[in-house]
């Protein structure tokens, strides 16, 4: 796959002092303005490392793939806004763009989706893997364990030929998948995938229909899918994209590396925020719809209620997801009538947290998991499904970063370094001698 991409020239220097010794830091610059100092000899010109738990300050990379101004809530996927590659496009419109750095041309994006429908079908053996697992197996480990499990099925050498195929397998392969895992909780009979079928048509097919009777889906539901999928399908330096990258660069493969990103999303701060949401929403409803109660709670720092949904790392601004989804919700609950009450619930908490000093001066706004569960609980995905969705949608954009990641010459394997701060040398006490 064609990868452009270009390196920030280094246009200043910052100047540090470290113990008595003065170095001078190349500032590189992208190119939308943001400044990076390039600590990369820091270690070997003063003996300092950097220090910053959680990665807040610190760039991994230089990426081409996705722009995001969180303080103005800007997300572009190489260069186009969200807004109107979610007005737009189709979802493998957008995984084309992001893995190839342009919007595709017909005859590509046809090549492309029919190539994906080739792929779509898993190996006969893959029911025996399911078979293997509990019945009410979380979807979410079910899917890292499958998307692994690929890696053994396709073991050709690495070359750029059996990439571009992996690419196309896992994306193809992971609806089935993730499709099947549901079907598997549920005691259902698989339904293969149909090639007459757009992406997420074909999805929504092999979730909900039977072999026992015709089942249409519902185009309004599938576009909505389809716009879901298109808004979680990059967010560059995240929990899992980082995850994959850092998989990847030790040289593991594509399917390796993308089943441990699929397992850091998993976690309630990350991915696992949709399902939190609805579930929180839920626990609202039922015990009487007090929205203000809950805030509350969330303020509380003696309670570990937080509010779902709300705050994120980047985003100090309303997430540009967020106002698209919450449009949605109203247009789809005009559409087919269902996700009412929990959607009351969830524009009065936002408009009590968005008028509450504690949310207001930590700048917490409703990010891409606030309105994205009560969307995909109307369009009747069980709320256990909720994070495995969000994995279909992020496909795309785990592999272009680990396609970038392959193609960086700057890139090395990760290895982050600490300050130790256990004990100092001491010598072995014999097992008879400690007391
Ligand atoms: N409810 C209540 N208080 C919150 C919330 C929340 N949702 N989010 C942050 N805060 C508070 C923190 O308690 C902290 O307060 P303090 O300064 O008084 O200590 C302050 O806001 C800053 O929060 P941090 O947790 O330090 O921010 P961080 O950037 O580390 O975390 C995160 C971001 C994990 C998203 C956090 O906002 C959160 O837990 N939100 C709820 C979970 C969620 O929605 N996650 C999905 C994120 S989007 C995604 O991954 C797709």
């Amino acid at each position: 796959m064609n990868q452009t991409r270009t390196q920030a020239e280094a246009t200043a220097v910052a100047r540090l002092e470290v113990g008595g010794k003065n170095v001078e830091l190349p500032v590189v610059v992208g190119s939308e303005g943001e400044l990076g100092i390039d600590t990369q000899k820091l270690r070997q010109l003063t003996g300092a490392i950097t220090l910053d738990p959680g990665f807040g300050n610190t760039g991994a990379c230089q990426s081409a793939i996705t722009f995001i101004d969180g303080e103005k809530g800007i997300l572009r996927y190489r260069g186009y806004p969200i807004q109107q590659l979610a007005e737009r496009a189709t979802f493998l419109e957008v995984a084309w763009l992001l893995l190839e750095g342009d919007l595709p041309t017909k005859p590509q994006l046809e090549t492309f989706a029919g190539e994906i429908r080739l792929h779509t079908m898993l190996h006969e053996n893959f029911r025996r893997f399911f078979e293997a697992l509990p019945k009410d197996a979380h979807p979410m480990p079910t899917t890292a364990a499958a998307v692994g499990a690929l890696a053994t099925f396709y073991q050709a050498k690495e070359t750029d030929e059996q990439v571009r195929i992996s690419v196309i397998r896992l994306l193809a392969k992971i609806s089935t998948l993730v499709a099947y895992s549901y079907k598997h909780s549920i005691g259902q009979p698989f339904v293969y995938p149909r090639n007459d079928l757009d992406y997420s048509t074909n999805f929504l097919h092999m979730m909900f229909a039977t072999p026992c009777e015709d089942y249409t889906v519902d185009p309004a539901v599938a576009k909505a899918l389809d716009l879901l999928l298109i808004l979680h399908a990059d967010h560059e330096q995240n929990c899992s994209t980082s995850t994959v990258r850092l998989v990847g660069s030790s040289h593991a493969n594509l399917f390796a590396s993308v089943g441990a990103g699929i397992s850091a999303l998993w976690g309630p701060l990350h991915g696992g925020a949709n399902q939190e949401v609805i579930e929180m929403l839920e626990r609202i409803a039922v015990e009487d719809g007090n929205a203000d109660r809950f805030v509350a709670r969330a303020k509380d720092k003696g309670d570990n209620a937080r509010l779902m949904g709300f705050g994120h790392r980047v985003y100090k601004s309303y997430d540009p997801r967020a106002a698209i989804l919450k449009q949605t919700c109203q247009e789809l609950r005009g559409r087919l009538g269902s996700g009412g009450k929990l959607l009351d619930i969830a524009f009065r908490l936002e408009e009590l947290a968005l008028s509450d000093e504690y949310f207001v001066s930590r700048n917490l706004y409703p990010n891409v998991d606030f309105y994205s569960g009560i969307i995909y609980q109307m369009i009747g995905i069980p709320v256990n499904m909720f994070t495995a969705m969000f994995v279909l949608g992020r496909m795309p954009g785990w592999i272009a970063h680990w396609l970038e990641m392959r193609k960086d010459p700057a890139t090395r394997i990760g290895r982050p370094r600490q300050i130790y701060v256990g004990a100092n040398e001491r010598a072995y006490v014999p097992l008879s001698s400690r007391g």
